[in-house]
């Protein structure tokens, strides 16, 4: 394939509209502006969410939100099938100050009142377009970053992250994507079952030639809520993935997915301390041992304590009561003076129950479902005494 420069997907907007005097100022408006692919259905927010659950998502969305009689819900419903990136447009007859100001913090990025005229469309859909082009102005919600770093090596990362992963696709309906940041010894499509390509390599490699449509097809489909982009590269072959092209590579895929999750290889590298500082949340596994309480330590002081968007949670795993040399989360509490968030059991039905199968916690009842169950609520930003709703305030916390 030839090299690509700012080669971009063409701009798409899909529209949900219910009467035809907007259809026809949308359409009018839309010719003002650079969209080149625009698709106009006729309904509202029940009609999007239905059609959302079966098609990809387009980056602009016009909703008509004036059948709805419940628009933030309805919305919020909206956001569980859509893709992070889309940037929406909403249209209503209601004029209160009270229902912009929940939209706006819904993420939308305007709200037009009927009646419409097309000059109207066209000035919020530029500003849409621009606000985009522009990022820093953009409103357009991003996907989170979430790192899983094992103090040690063995110490259960890679059955974590495909775990949390599992759980955040299936059970609460994000789009996730998993990146394995181990080239040459990775484990998570074993994990899940699946045969690994060469997907991240090439995109890390050249980041001349990445776009959306050339990542998109580096993807292994775990299935339509959950990819992973991992690689098999010769293990006499060393890599240096240069800062750019994670920084590219990161923020085409917090468009794409609401969790984009990647799991550091014990051995972490440059490429792998760039992911780890650009995280939004670092979880940090370690085992109840004196070289996990030693490293975990290390790990700490380096890359920091807990930040306003850079939160560090800290994982005990494996964890068993019994044993010789045994240490105990006080041991971890005392020496690292920080919080362990949370202890996870050694389970000994896992290895061969679920690991050889390719099932995630999710499909096997264990005892170890509920504490990974509570790290994805953590994650998420949901209370753990708090019963799993995904009520409103809590899919748009993410
Ligand atoms: N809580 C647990 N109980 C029992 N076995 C576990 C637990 N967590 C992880 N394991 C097992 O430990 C082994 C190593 O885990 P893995 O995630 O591959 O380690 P890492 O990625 O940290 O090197 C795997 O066989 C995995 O199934
Ligand atoms: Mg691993």
């Amino acid at each position: 394939m030839a090299p690509s420069k700012n080669k971009e997907k063409p701009k798409r907007l899909i529209a949900f509209l219910e009467d035809q005097k907007t259809t026809d100022a949308i359409k009018e408006g839309l010719r003002e502006t650079s969209i080149e692919n625009s698709e106009v259905f006729q309904g509202g927010v029940k009609e999007a969410i239905e059609f959302f659950s079966h098609n990809r998502s387009p980056q602009y969305l016009i909703i008509d939100i004036s059948k709805s009689d419940l628009p933030i819900s309805d919305l919020s419903k909206l956001s569980e099938v859509c893709e992070p990136g889309v940037s929406v447009l909403a249209i209503g007859v209601r004029n209160d100050v009270g229902l912009y100001r929940d939209l706006m913090k819904l993420g939308i990025m305007e709200y037009l009142v009927k009646p419409l005229f097309a000059e109207i469309i066209s000035r919020a859909l530029k500003s849409m377009i621009f606000g985009d082009e522009g990022d820093k102005t953009s409103k357009t919600k991003l996907g989170k970053i979430i790192t899983v770093q094992g103090a040690r090596g063995g110490v259960g990362t890679s059955f974590l992250t495909t775990n949390l992963a599992a759980i955040l696709a299936n059970e609460r309906f994000r789009r996730v994507i998993v990146v394995d940041m181990d080239i040459h010894f990775g484990t998570v499509t074993l994990y899940f079952n699946l045969k690994s390509n060469d997907g991240l390599n090439a995109a890390l490699e050249d980041p001349e030639r990445v776009d959306q449509l050339f990542l998109e097809r580096l993807f292994i489909a775990v299935n339509e809520r959950l990819n992973v982009l991992s690689s098999e590269v010769p293990i006499n072959e060393i890599k240096n993935y240069s800062q750019n092209s994670i920084e590219q590579l990161l923020s085409y895929l917090s468009k794409l997915f609401h969790y984009v999750i990647v799991d550091i290889p014990h051995n972490f590298d440059e490429a792998a301390g760039f992911i780890l500082q650009r995280s939004n949340v670092r979880i940090l596994i370690t085992e109840a041992s004196l070289a996990g309480l030693r490293d975990s330590g290390r790990i700490i002081r380096y890359f920091g304590e807990d930040q306003l968007n850079h939160r560090l949670i800290l994982v005990l795993n494996k964890f068993v009561k019994e044993g010789k040399g045994k240490l105990f989360p006080e041991d971890f509490e005392n020496t690292l003076k920080r919080k362990v968030d949370h202890l996870i059991p050694y389970e000994v039905s896992i290895n061969n129950e679920l690991i050889d199968a390719g099932k995630t916690i999710l499909e096997v009842d264990t005892p170890l479902t509920r504490p990974i169950q509570e790290l994805a609520n953590n994650i998420q930003g949901i209370k753990n005494e708090e019963k799993v709703i995904n009520s409103i305030w809590n899919l748009f916390k993410r």
